[in-house]
């Protein structure tokens, strides 16, 4: 029976570009409405963009836009990350769309005048305004410490570290991130969601915990039913109420019946996962109710596991009290790290930059099928490894899949027309294996272990290059009067390449497009996987189906230097007196420092710089170099344990300063640079210091180093 699915991915705040975490969970959710597709499902896959609060608003301020304008500038960028990487949503849409501003006010109403009771209260609350700048100051722009973990520089929504869901007055120590003042209370009236009622306690304990979310989500989420922390610092038993208004000024949707008070942007954002849908089946003609309406629907988002409290407490709870369908599951997975870094924040998406991977002319299925291969149906963190990356698609996609192809295809065009043959006792019985295989690939991408699904047809690889091996195509070839079995074993790799150009498609679509036309054959599909193609068929011609990634790609990618750490490398706009590097820069004795100033930047530009405030915790000679001292910083970040962590910095500034003078003072962190493999080990960001063009006549290096006061981890604006 066919299926019908509605699926999502996490709504992208509109405030920036996609990086490599945005790419890994479209890429995981992509697989998987691929491989429904090509069971005969039906499946509407939809996302759209994350728009409305307080942030967006003041960094539309900041730049002189709109933010109507600022998100719409930030969707037009998204098209070409998307198709990339053959992400294929059905739609792409905005919680800005009017179809978003009436499901939500409608939802709200529905909340509100629930015939058991109303889920909606209102309460006059005490709000953190920020004296200097005259606002109610929204969550992200008041820190401190988490009350539940006290991990300190936290937001005022929730903790990053341990994932604790809270109000901003719950903070330790909170401080306003517009001005740095310490916020004051006022009074404000707002509305909250009354999580507490018993009716939604009983239905959230039931929808959690009845065995459809992953066994370490429901235990995460088991947490919030018996611990809360309340705005005075007590803890108590059970849910609590949420706060779902902000005050004006708020980009966002203004509640009904209630001027100048919008919805918090949580409350707003999983409806757009509907308002997508809804202008989906709009612009096909057909009904939303009428698709909603349908018992057999199924509903499920992937989200990572950072958003776990919103997906799994308040978005079902807003579903069901308002009378309308909950999602069936949702689907968590973990961070992804690149080269062992640090976590893809939302924030500070550092590493792998996803557009520059495509501006290379990487292989987009390059990635999708190395991130396949470590994902699985669990929300474990996952690395992106650049010598793991080249040889897993080396050895494994080209090595053993891509390869047979180019093995056994130039024999049967050259020698037989294209035409395939008889299959030979021995090869009809390794067809026969592989094609039991469906159903373990097969149930394997239903459960989202892609991991396993690749391994397991990786092993069947392995056995059709056995069988290459052992019958030698290449001596047949040579040989008196073995057309016959020559022209049999290339038959059986061509139906074995095309199953296993089957297993592989949901991960790799445009390969497997290639293959079809070069087969000659009907979109693969697993339920016609059993049907094997008929002697007499004629292949067409084969071309490569794929390059091999190269060390030089990915040194490009990461910018690998093997030489010296720079001190600062934003060294303007040098000129370059040879082509050979390393640059020389020549200075400029009339111009500031000894040289011109760089090309005018937006504030845009400079806040992609994410600049730390880091204690100098060690610091060393590096052995074998005379430029660089190995610095150990803490720019006050923590793992996920909410334990302290430290960074390695490779500085050249071994000329100015001893190892022992630096330990204990203070300086500045270029924390979101990507880590950089050098000779000497690598250097994960990189310190500021100042020194003068013309090293010759006027040398020094001088790091550079806070007011006192400034404490590791605070953010420079
Ligand atoms: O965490 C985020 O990036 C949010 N913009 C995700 C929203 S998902 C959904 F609820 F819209
Ligand atoms: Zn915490």
């Amino acid at each position: 029976m066919p299926r019908q699915l509605f699926v999502t991915t996490a709504l992208p705040y509109a405030n920036g570009n996609f990086h490599i975490g945005h790419i890994m969970e479209y890429i995981q959710a992509d697989i998987w409405v691929r491989f429904q597709r090509m069971q005969g499902h039906a499946v509407d896959f939809c996302c759209a963009d994350d728009t409305h609060g307080a942030p967006i608003m003041i960094a539309a301020d900041k730049v002189g836009k709109t933010p109507q304008q600022f998100v719409t500038d930030i969707a037009a960028g998204r098209k070409q990350y998307l198709d990339g990487f053959h992400i294929s949503f059905d739609n792409w849409h905005s919680t800005d769309a009017p179809e978003n501003h009436e499901l939500a006010r409608q939802i709200y109403r529905d909340l509100r005048d629930n015939a058991d009771g109303s889920l909606i209260e209102s309460k006059t609350i005490e709000q953190f305004f920020d004296p200097e700048k005259n606002m109610f100051l929204p969550d992200r722009f008041i820190k401190g410490e988490c009350p539940k973990c006290h991990s300190k520089d936290q937001y005022g929504d929730n903790c990053e570290v341990c994932g604790a869901v809270y109000a901003p007055t719950d903070l330790i120590n909170p401080f306003s991130a517009l001005s740095g003042a310490t916020p004051v209370l006022k009074h404000s009236e707002h509305f909250f969601f009354k999580l507490s009622d018993p009716r939604c306690v009983d239905f959230l304990s039931q929808w959690t915990q009845d065995g459809k979310l992953q066994p370490e989500v429901a235990n995460k989420v088991k947490e919030w039913f018996s611990v809360r922390t309340n705005p005075d610092g007590s803890t108590s038993e059970g849910l609590g109420d949420w706060d779902i208004s902000r005050d004006a000024p708020y980009f966002g949707i203004e509640i009904p019946d209630a001027p100048g008070k919008y919805f918090y942007v949580w409350l707003d954002a999983p409806i757009g996962y509907l308002a997508s849908l809804k202008n989906l089946l709009k612009k096909r003609g057909q009904n939303y109710d009428a698709y909603m309406a349908n018992p057999a629907l199924e509903q499920y988002h992937f989200i990572g596991k950072d958003i776990v409290t919103f997906h799994t407490l308040f978005w079902p709870a807003t579903l069901h009290f308002s009378g309308r369908k909950t999602p069936d599951n949702v689907f968590v997975h973990g961070f992804l790290t690149v080269n062992n870094g640090e976590k893809m924040s939302k924030s500070r998406g550092t590493g792998l930059d996803p557009l520059k991977y495509l501006d290379l002319g990487m292989n987009p299925e390059w990635l999708r099928y190395y991130l396949a291969a470590k994902l699985s149906a669990r929300n474990e963190d996952i690395d992106f490894n650049a010598d793991d990356f080249m040889a897993r698609v080396n050895s494994d996609l080209i090595g053993k899949f891509v390869n047979i192809a180019s093995r056994a295809a130039g024999f049967l065009t050259k020698r037989f027309e294209g035409k395939l043959g008889a299959v030979p006792a021995d090869g009809a019985a390794l067809l026969e294996l592989l094609r039991l295989g469906h159903t373990v690939v097969e149930r394997m991408y239903e459960e989202r272990e892609y991991a396993k699904a690749l391994r397991e047809t990786m092993l069947l690889a392995d056995k059709v290059n056995a069988y290459v091996d052992a019958n030698k195509p290449w001596e047949l070839a040579k040989q008196e009067g073995m057309d016959e079995r020559l022209q049999g074993v290339c038959t059986v790799c061509i139906k074995a390449f095309r199953i296993l150009t089957c297993y592989l498609k949901p991960v790799l679509p445009e390969l497997a497009l290639q293959v079809e036309s070069f087969l000659n054959i009907a979109p693969l599909s697993f339920a016609t996987i059993t049907t094997l193609l008929p002697a007499g068929h004629v292949i067409g011609n084969y071309q490569h189906l794929m390059q091999r990634v190269t060390p030089e790609q990915l040194d490009a990618l990461f910018g690998v230097k093997e030489d010296v750490a720079p001190v600062t490398q934003a060294r303007a706009a040098p000129k370059k007196v040879a082509t050979s590097s390393p640059a020389v820069v020549v200075s400029d004795p009339n111009a500031p420092g000894g040289e011109a100033l760089a090309p005018v930047i937006s504030i845009d530009d400079f806040a992609k710089i994410d600049l730390r405030i880091a204690k100098i915790v060690a610091c060393e000679v590096v052995e074998g170099s005379s430029k660089l001292l190995r610095l150990t910083l803490d720019a006050g970040e923590k793992d996920a344990d909410g334990n302290p962590t430290t960074r390695h910095v490779l500085s050249g500034i071994a000329s100015a300063y001893q190892p022992q003078d630096l330990v204990g003072e203070f300086t500045v962190l270029v924390a979101n640079l990507a880590p950089r493999k050098m000779k000497f080990g690598m250097s994960e960001g990189m310190v500021l210091a100042a020194s003068h063009a013309d090293e010759a006549t006027q040398p020094g290096i001088y790091l550079l180093s806070p007011w006192p006061g400034a404490i590791p981890g605070m953010r420079i604006h």
